[in-house]
């Protein structure tokens, strides 16, 4: 099937301070005779206004989960888009996860997305770039390719490093008043946890359960380990947990995890039969792993963050399998002596668009020492951001 696509550049003023640049895909598909879709003005100004106070390091997914599939009496009607908007999406990450949304790799190869891809001024010719690279490759689910420019920030927003200044609560409030109350938001810029707190904070009329950090490279790199280590299948281990912040006091803990060798269920510490491993290196290497990419790479870890993200969001649209679980930081309801409030990864299981701790789990005295350690730097991370915006 040949797609045609054209490109009609606009440069529009924003309300906000801020500015949009729309160099967009107008899809002309003659042969499907697809309906293109536009991009109204209350959604633009929605992005302008969420693009405005992005945090340098912020890097969210938000997707529109109202839209999906429609079914009437028997008859599956063609599926509505599902909106996504990957903001630094010109970055490292950016440039591999677009293609795994526009694969169809997280909302399937039958639901067709809308794609706003927002990155600050200077790097809307590289997200130009990108743009013309998902063009080129001719993605049947990407219906329309929206590129947003964000306003310069002012420099000292960008000189911080972390979330700890105005913006998180800036970008909440966008939120609060633009965004679609259904929206999910994913937070993968650093430090994850703690913006994806401070953001839900600041947009108190949606859910906080639409909130969610991403610890999912965690627990896939802790995945991996194990695989490697019984030399079986990734796909053959399952249930790994990670606990608490993404950052070194993480607890990959696999005291849950199962793995199937040789066709049978077996915990992993039976399978491994190792547990000073298990306890020692195996956690360090997943906690220290970042570290490792960025000196063998000298970036940090980027496709695999993509993947992670991808997997996060696939796992929230599809829902997980019966018995298995996955690594999800979310808002604690002070599960498992964990501090209430914070953003803290915890085992979860995802049935309607809706996560559920896994609860009911063994804590043993080892366990429960690693997830005070990570619940009191939460905690700190969170009086500190909280200290900030007061300000
Ligand atoms: N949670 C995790 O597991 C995990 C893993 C890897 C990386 N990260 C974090 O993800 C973030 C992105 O990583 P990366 O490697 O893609 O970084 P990158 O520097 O390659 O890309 C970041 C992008 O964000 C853009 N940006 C900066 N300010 C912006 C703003 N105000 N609005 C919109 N876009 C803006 C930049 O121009 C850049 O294109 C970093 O904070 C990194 O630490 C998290």
């Amino acid at each position: 099937m040949k797609i045609f696509f054209r490109y009609l550049v606009r440069y529009v003023e924003g309300v906000h301070n801020g500015r949009i640049f729309k160099p967009f895909l107008k899809k002309k598909d003659h042969m499907e005779k697809q309906k293109l879709f536009t991009f109204t003005s209350n959604q633009s100004l929605s992005l302008t206004r969420l693009s405005d106070s992005m945090h340098k390091n912020l890097f969210v997914i938000c997707i529109d989960f109202a839209l999906n599939a429609i079914t009437t009496h028997g008859k599956t009607k063609k599926a509505e888009p599902v909106k996504v908007c990957i903001t630094g999406a010109a970055g490292q990450i950016g440039y591999s996860l677009v293609y795994m949304v526009g694969s169809g790799a997280v909302f399937g190869t039958n639901t067709p997305v809308v794609l706003h891809l927002l990155d600050i001024a200077p790097m809307m010719g590289v997200l130009n770039g990108v743009c013309m690279e998902i063009s080129d490759c001719a993605l049947p689910c990407v219906r329309e390719l929206y590129l947003l420019m964000t306003q310069q920030l002012p420099s000292k927003i960008l000189m911080q490093l972390f979330l700890l200044g105005q913006c998180p609560a800036k970008k909440g409030q966008a939120l609060d008043q633009h965004a679609k109350k259904s929206v999910k938001v994913l937070v993968v810029g650093n430090p994850a946890n703690t913006n994806a707190l401070i953001c839900s904070k600041y947009a108190p009329s949606i859910p906080k359960e639409n909130f969610s950090a991403m610890t999912r490279l965690d627990h896939n790199r802790a995945q991996a380990q194990i695989s490697q280590r019984l030399g079986i299948p990734v796909a053959d281990v399952k249930n790994i947990i990670i606990w608490g912040n993404h950052s070194s006091t993480q607890f990959p803990d696999v005291s849950h995890a199962i793995a199937t060798v040789e066709g049978k269920d077996v915990p992993v510490y039976d399978a491994v039969k190792d547990s000073d491993w298990l306890k020692g290196d195996f956690i360090t290497t997943v906690q220290k792993r970042g570290a490792a990419v960025i000196q063998a790479r000298k970036l940090s870890s980027a496709m695999s963050a993509a993947k992670a993200a991808s997997d996060h969001m696939h796992d929230w649209w599809h829902s997980t399998p019966e018995g298995k679980f996955v690594s999800m930081g979310v808002f604690s309801d002070g599960s498992y002596n964990t501090p209430e409030g914070v953003m803290f990864s915890f085992p979860v299981t995802l049935k309607n668009k809706q996560w559920t701790i896994v609860q009911g789990l063994p804590i043993d005295q080892f366990a429960q020492g690693k997830l005070d350690i990570t619940g009191k730097e939460l905690c700190e991370e969170r009086d500190e951001a909280l200290a900030v915006c007061k300000e």
